[in-house]
């Protein structure tokens, strides 16, 4: 990836750096306080589940788009929460959410893309297919055929019914409920400022896959969040490229950034000055809480949300991100063969394959916990964080934002 206007390298990712080094000097990986577990009803109990859609999934900011997703004048369905969800951006250039649901008989006002991944619509207006009730694109309802039938009900109250919704670093939240604004970049809690010195919001969507399969969403969450499995689940893939789960972690609130060292940092290092220095010398991940991956590669992006529709079953969406100077037709073969590598070999043949074999074995009762040594800590606190909101002991910051 080309050197990108970046944002002044944040303290906390120089201390990352810096950690990083010296685990590579001195041998010596940066391991979790203690040995752990994880009850195994986590992936499988009915109650578990709505007690995560409730907590977590209802309340929480989700990451429904890479900004570049959402045109000026568009609308994107979006319905990977369980709701049906319309983003769109106005010429103002807010992002905004509503139900994807008319306010006359509830008809869905964009329909998603059948099997493809939903795309952005150019559009200046929502227009309903049912009777054709018009709203803005802020949600207020503009027209409607023969509004001299419907005897003094008011079209102020018929505005869409808006989601908060709020952007940062390139990246477009809403959450499932109605209620109070919120920060996105107060969510992030820092780690907005690791994504702007990164260029993520300058990014371009390339493919993305939007795919159903037989796990537990955690169960994909759990294997992105630990190195120990990359030496042998992907020992022909991709552990050539990666140090044998050399990783330096940082904590933003719930949320989590990595650096995965590769071979390379082993053999030759220096403080990196740019995102591509630095991807060459470690894999940039972050965990946003609770369920949005990224994943920096050498040379493109993938941004992964990890999504619930039922207690063994994750919706993956998979957002592969380039850089804007790589754009071209001249590129896309390469990216194409990057994309089937990455998505079909590693993600879906060897951690997603894992992930459904887990769910398989769980039926068996085999086991009640799952062990974690001290190289997973990291999921261990993951499921502990998804505990402490069902709890109602982690809420997320940057709520009641005002605007
Ligand atoms: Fe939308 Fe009738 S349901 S216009």
């Amino acid at each position: 990836m080309t050197r990108h206007t970046a944002a002044p390298l944040p303290a906390t990712l120089a201390g990352m750096i810096q950690r990083l080094d010296h685990s590579r000097c001195s041998g010596t990986r940066e391991l979790g306080t203690e040995a752990g577990s994880v009850a195994t009803r986590h992936y499988t109990d009915p109650l578990h589940w709505q007690q995560e859609q409730q907590a977590v999934f209802s309340q929480w900011p989700i990451v429904a788009a890479h900004s570049a997703e959402l045109g000026p004048h568009s609308a994107l369905p979006f319905d990977a929460l369980g709701v049906p969800i319309v983003l769109t951006r106005d010429g103002d250039g807010r992002a905004r959410a509503f139900f994807n649901v008319c306010r006359h008989r509830g008809m869905a006002l964009v329909a998603p893309a059948g099997a493809d991944p939903a795309q952005a619509r150019p559009c200046k207006a929502l227009v309903c297919p049912y009777h054709g009730w018009t709203y803005e694109l802020d949600g207020r309802l503009r027209h409607r055929l023969h509004a001299e039938t419907f005897d003094g009900i008011d079209a102020a109250t018929l505005s869409l019914v808006e989601l908060p919704c709020d952007e940062a670093a390139g990246l477009v939240f809403v959450k499932r409920s109605p209620g109070p604004a919120f920060s996105a970049a107060a969510f992030l809690q820092g780690l907005d400022s690791h994504l702007d010195w990164l260029g993520l919001a300058g990014m371009r969507v390339f493919r993305k896959i939007d795919r159903v399969y037989a796990a537990n969403w955690k169960l994909t969450v759990d294997a992105f969040l630990e190195g120990y499995h990359i030496r042998v689940l992907h020992r022909d893939t991709i552990y050539p490229f990666f140090a044998d789960a050399f990783i330096v972690n940082l904590h933003a609130g719930p949320h989590q950034d990595s650096l995965v060292a590769r071979r390379a940092a082993f053999e030759s290092f220096e403080t990196p000055g740019d995102r591509t220095a630095l991807c060459k010398l470690a894999t940039p991940t972050q965990l946003l809480f609770p369920n949005t991956f990224l994943i920096w590669h050498p040379d493109y992006v993938s941004l992964i949300g990890m999504f619930s529709p039922a207690v063994d079953q994750v919706r993956w969406v998979h957002t592969m991100l380039i850089p804007p100077d790589r754009c071209g037709e001249d590129w896309t073969p390469h990216w194409e063969k990057t994309f089937g590598l990455i998505e079909q070999t590693v993600f879906q043949q060897e951690d997603i394959a894992t992930a459904v074999a887990i769910q398989r074995g769980l039926a068996s009762g085999a086991n009640a916990q799952f062990q974690l040594g001290r190289l997973e800590h990291e999921v261990l606190r993951f499921h502990r964080g998804i505990d402490a909101a069902i709890a109602g002991t982690l809420l997320p910051a940057g709520g009641d934002a005002v605007r």
